[in-house]
C-alpha cells in the first residue's frame, strides 16, 4: 500500500483571488459539489472573515459538503478565527487554516513586526483555531522567502500548540524545484516532532515553476500538496490540481505516494469552474486544454493509429474526455432533467425555479437537439442569474448586421424594473449592443477582456462569452451563454454591470 497524499483544493478560495473571479454562494456550492464527487480531501471554501457574502458562502460549503473536510482560512487574529469556526460549525469534518508571514521582507514592511511578536501571534491563533476543531492548519507564508532558522522556530511552536498539517507557502512563486524539495527535507530533518504532522505545500507559479516545486516538495515527504482546477489563482496563479494528480498517477513508478482523486471527473470540473469563473482554458493547457489529446501531425496520427502508446502517456477517457455525451434531448421529460441535474450535483432551491429551469431547457432542446452536461451548467447559471436581484436585466436585443452596412443594434434594458430602450451603430453587431447597453447603463467601465467559446461541439452549439470590466479598481467577470454569440455577449456585459453595481466589498487575506 503506497501513502495517501491529500489533495486539497483551493479554487474556491486563493482561485477567487483572480482578479474578477469571485463566485456568488451558489456558484460556491455547485463547484464543492462537483470537487467532493472527484474525491477531493480537503476542499478550501473560502476566507469567512473577508465578507458576509463569503462567510455564508462558506457556511453553505460546509453544510453541503459531506464526504471532503471543508476549510476555512483566517489570518491569526481571534476575529478571523472565530468567523472560520461559527462558518464551519456544520461540517462533517471542518478545518481552520490560520497563516501569519514569516519572511524578513513581510515581517518587517507588511506585518511591522519583531520576529518574537510573530511566534506569539501564531501559537496564539493556533490556540484560539483548536477551540473550534482539532484539524488545523498552519502556514508561514512567504516560506519560500522566510530564513530556515526562523521557519523551524515557528513551526516547531505551531506544533505544540496544536496544529495538524503544516503547510509550506512558496507565496510568490521564487524558489526552484531542487531548492524547494531541499527546503521541505530540511525542516522534516530539523524539527523534531515533525513525524506527527502532515507536511503542506502551497506554491505559486509566478515563473511557471508550481507543478515543478510541488512535485519536488511531495518527493521530500510533503504528503498534502495545495492545488487549484485549472491552476486558477493568485496573479500567475497556482499549481494546477489536474497536473499534480495526473502525474503522480502516470509516473506511479516514480512517485512513493498515491491520491484519491477519480480522475474520470476531471475535464467536466474544469469545465464548470472556467464557466463559473469566466476564465477560458488555453487549448493546449496540460490534461484539460481542447489540443491536449489532439494530434495534428500525420507521423503522430499514424503512431496512435498504429499504438495509442507509441504518443499518448495518458488515455483520454481516464481524465473525462468522453464525458461530453448527449445526455438529454427534446423529448426528455421533466424526471429525466431532475434526475440528470441531480448526477451533476444542481440542486435547485424550489419548485418554481426548477419549472422555469425546464422550461429554458425545451427552448434550448429545440434549437439544439443534443443537449449535454455543460449546457445544462450553462442554463443553470442563466437560471441562477434570473432569480437574483439584479439591477440590469436583458429584455430584447435586435441587431442588424450586413456586408458593406454599419452594423446597428437596438436593445430595451430593464434597470431597477423601468424598461428602458437605446440604439447604437459600432464596428461589429458586438460592439454595437456594448454601446447601446452602455447607453443606458452609464457605467463608464473599462472593457479588458472579452472571450466567446462555444460549450460544446458543432455550429449549434451554445457560445459561452466572458466580459471583464474595470472601474475605480474594481475587476468583474461577467458570464453568458446562448446559442446566438451577440445575445450571448449582451448577457454577459450586463451580468458584468450587475456585479460591478453590487459593490461587493471584500477583504483580501493577504493584505
Ligand atoms: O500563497 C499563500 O501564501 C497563501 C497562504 C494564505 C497559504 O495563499
Ligand atoms: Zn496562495
Amino acid at each position: 500500500m503506497k501513502e495517501r497524499l491529500i489533495i486539497f483544493d483551493t479554487t474556491l478560495r486563493d482561485g477567487e483571488q483572480s482578479p474578477g473571479a469571485s463566485m456568488t454562494r451558489e456558484e460556491k456550492v455547485r463547484i464543492a459539489r462537483q470537487l467532493e464527487r472527484m474525491r477531493v480531501d480537503v476542499i478550501e471554501a473560502g476566507f469567512p472573515a473577508a465578507s458576509n457574502g463569503d462567510f455564508e458562502a462558506v457556511k453553505a460549503v460546509a453544510n453541503a459538503v459531506k464526504d471532503s473536510v471543508v476549510c476555512g482560512l483566517a489570518r491569526a487574529t481571534e476575529n478571523d478565527i472565530r468567523r472560520a469556526g461559527e462558518a464551519l460549525a456544520g461540517a462533517n469534518a471542518a478545518r481552520i487554516h490560520t497563516f501569519i508571514a514569516t519572511s524578513p521582507i513581510h515581517m518587517e514592511k507588511k506585518l511591522r513586526m519583531k520576529p518574537d511578536q510573530v511566534v506569539e501571534q501564531a501559537v496564539k491563533a493556533v490556540k484560539w483555531a483548536r477551540q473550534f476543531t482539532d484539524n488545523v492548519e498552519f502556514s508561514p507564508e512567504d516560506a519560500g522567502r522566510s530564513e530556515l532558522e526562523f521557519l523551524c522556530r515557528v513551526l516547531d511552536a505551531v506544533i505544540e500548540a496544536g496544529a495538524t498539517t503544516l503547510n509550506i507557502p512558496d507565496t510568490v512563486g521564487y524558489t526552484m524545484p531542487e531548492q524547494f524539495g531541499g527546503l521541505i527535507r530540511n525542516l522534516r530533518e530539523r524539527i523534531p516532532d515533525s513525524d506527527k504532522v502532515v507536511f503542506s505545500v502551497h506554491c505559486h507559479n509566478d515563473l511557471g515553476l508550481a507543478v515543478a516545486n510541488s512535485l519536488a516538495a511531495v518527493m521530500a515527504g510533503a504528503r498534502q500538496v495545495e492545488c487549484t482546477i485549472n491552476g486558477l489563482g493568485e496573479r500567475a496563479g497556482n499549481a494546477s490540481l489536474e497536473e499534480i494528480v495526473m502525474a503522480v498517477r502516470t509516473r506511479r513508478d516514480f512517485f512513493p505516494c498515491d491520491t484519491n482523486i477519480d480522475t474520470t471527473h476531471i475535464v467536466p470540473v474544469s469545465r464548470l469552474v472556467s464557466s463559473i469563473t469566466g476564465f477560458p482554458v488555453q487549448p493546449n493547457k496540460a490534461i484539460v486544454g481542447a489540443n491536449a489529446f489532439a494530434h495534428e501531425s500525420g507521423i503522430h496520427q499514424d503512431g496512435v493509429l498504429k499504438h495509442r502508446e507509441t504518443y499518448e502517456i495518458m488515455r483520454a477517457e481516464d481524465v473525462g474526455w468522453t464525458a461530453n455525451r448527449m445526455v438529454l434531448g427534446k423529448h426528455s421529460g421533466r424526471n429525466a432533467f431532475r434526475v440528470r441535474l441531480a448526477e451533476l450535483g444542481i440542486e435547485l432551491d424550489s419548485e418554481e425555479t426548477l419549472n422555469s429551469a425546464f422550461l429554458r431547457f425545451k427552448e434550448l432542446a429545440d434549437k439544439k437537439h443534443e443537449i449535454f452536461d455543460e449546457d445544462l451548467h450553462a442554463l443553470v447559471s442563466d437560471e441562477i442569474m434570473a432569480h437574483e436581484q439584479e439591477h440590469f436585466r436583458l429584455v430584447s436585443l435586435r441587431v442588424c448586421s450586413e456586408t458593406g452596412e454599419v452594423p446597428q443594434a437596438r436593445v430595451a434594458v430593464a434597470e431597477a424594473g423601468a424598461e428602458k430602450t437605446a440604439f447604437a451603430e459600432g464596428s461589429g453587431p458586438v460592439d454595437a449592443s456594448f454601446k447601446a447597453i452602455e447607453d443606458i447603463a452609464h457605467s463608464g467601465a473599462d472593457l479588458q477582456l472579452y472571450s466567446v467559446n462555444a460549450i460544446t461541439s458543432g455550429t449549434d452549439a451554445q457560445g459561452e462569452v466572458t466580459v471583464r470590466l474595470a472601474k475605480g479598481g474594481r475587476i468583474v467577470n461577467g458570464q453568458g451563454a446562448d446559442t446566438d454569440i451577440v445575445v450571448a455577449s449582451a448577457k454577459a456585459y450586463i451580468n458584468a454591470l450587475n456585479k460591478l453595481y453590487s459593490k461587493l466589498e471584500r477583504a483580501h487575506p493577504q493584505v
